[in-house]
């Protein structure tokens, strides 16, 4: 069975803390993350829950400090307190609780009251949610899905930035096209790439599939072997500039400073934004390389017209449905 496939009347209502937390985990675990390595893991005891960064799983050539890899922890912390409110309970998150602890992203406990509201169209979104890196139609995104986009991030404290003009998102596009040359063009970075792209029908369960980028599930060992062997980034940067252009919003996510902190915020913006985004039966991709590459990250900056730390690079409109990535499951991920 699918991990995407969820029961909502699971949900142990007469169980222990213990075991609600657990459930809760399964929708967590749905969150995305770089290279799909799901950089996480949690750990229960009686009604506090853990969230613990998995710095096993990191990417040390695309994500050296780990950035990347706290964004997706921070993804999987709004996912569990969405589930948290849908199910009637009123969870607190602690950020840090422990500063001899670096690896201790997140407290979770109920406050034991009712929780103030639940958006049931935003906790349903959860399973809905895919990234998709094929087209999108070029029908605008409506001004209300922005404007909601924008509100849930702007409740973590995080700032989404639109560009919807044509001008401006050809700038970015231009960005993301340097950023694919310099990245594809580095070995290291495409050894790192190809090692977490496998077939969906390998037994692992992280990873990206070629079915993820549109091809035959069959071609992921070639792809793999293509991605580390050639530089291909002149076809990268050209597909990705054109991804870019035609898609009708993009959007980054910006942060006042850039520390474990902001990236925690910044997932949990990011996260809440594409579940609304995707409750508007919208979708969503990712094109990070001006952030991921440090020299293009200031320059991108200065076309926002900000001083904040661009976090993430986003990419909406409408798009084809899509199977699920695969995940691991409650029990790989628990201490
Ligand atoms: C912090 C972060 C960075 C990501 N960067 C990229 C990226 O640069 N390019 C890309 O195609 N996907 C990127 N992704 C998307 C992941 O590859 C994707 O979430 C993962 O493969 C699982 O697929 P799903 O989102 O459909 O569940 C990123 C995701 C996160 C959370």
């Amino acid at each position: 069975m699918s991990e995407w496939t969820i029961d909502e009347r699971d949900f142990p209502i007469d169980g222990t803390p213990e075991a609600q937390l657990r459930f809760l985990v399964r929708y967590a675990v749905l969150a995305p993350s770089g290279h799909n390595t799901q950089p996480w893991l949690f750990r229960i005891r009686g009604d506090r829950l853990e969230l613990l960064a998995d710095r096993t799983r990191a990417l040390p050539v695309v994500d050296p400090v780990d950035r990347a890899l706290v964004i997706s922890c921070g993804a999987a912390l709004a996912n569990l307190l969405v589930a948290a409110e849908r199910f009637g309970m009123d969870a607190a998150a602690t950020l840090l609780p422990d500063a001899g602890e670096p690896d201790l992203l997140a407290v979770v406990q109920s406050t034991g009251a009712r929780p103030a509201s639940s958006d049931p169209a935003l906790f349903r979104a959860i399973t809905k949610r895919r990234t998709t890196r094929r087209a999108f139609e070029s029908t605008p995104v409506p001004e209300t899905v922005l404007a909601s986009a924008g509100a849930q991030s702007a409740s973590c404290g995080v700032r989404l930035h639109w560009i919807l003009e044509p001008q401006r998102k050809h700038r970015v596009a231009e960005l993301i096209a340097e950023g694919d040359r310099l990245q594809c063009a580095d070995p290291s970075f495409r050894r790192e790439l190809a090692s977490w792209v496998h077939s969906r029908r390998a037994s692992g369960r992280d990873g990206m599939s070629a079915y993820a980028f549109g091809m035959p599930d069959l071609l992921s060992p070639v792809g793999a072997l293509i991605i580390r062997t050639f530089d291909t980034g002149k076809g990268q940067a050209a597909k990705d500039h054109a991804l870019a252009e035609g898609s009708p919003a993009i959007g980054v996510f910006t942060t006042l400073g850039d520390q474990t902190a902001d990236w925690i915020a910044a997932g949990q913006a990011m996260q809440r934004a594409l579940l609304s985004i995707a409750a508007a039966g919208l979708t969503s991709s990712y094109l990070n390389q001006p952030i991921e590459v440090p020299t293009l990250r200031p320059r991108l900056a200065t076309l926002l017209g900000t001083r904040e730390f661009p976090q993430i690079l986003i990419r909406v409109g409408r798009g084809p449905e899509l199977l699920p990535a695969v995940r691991r499951t409650v029990e790989d991920v628990m201490l």
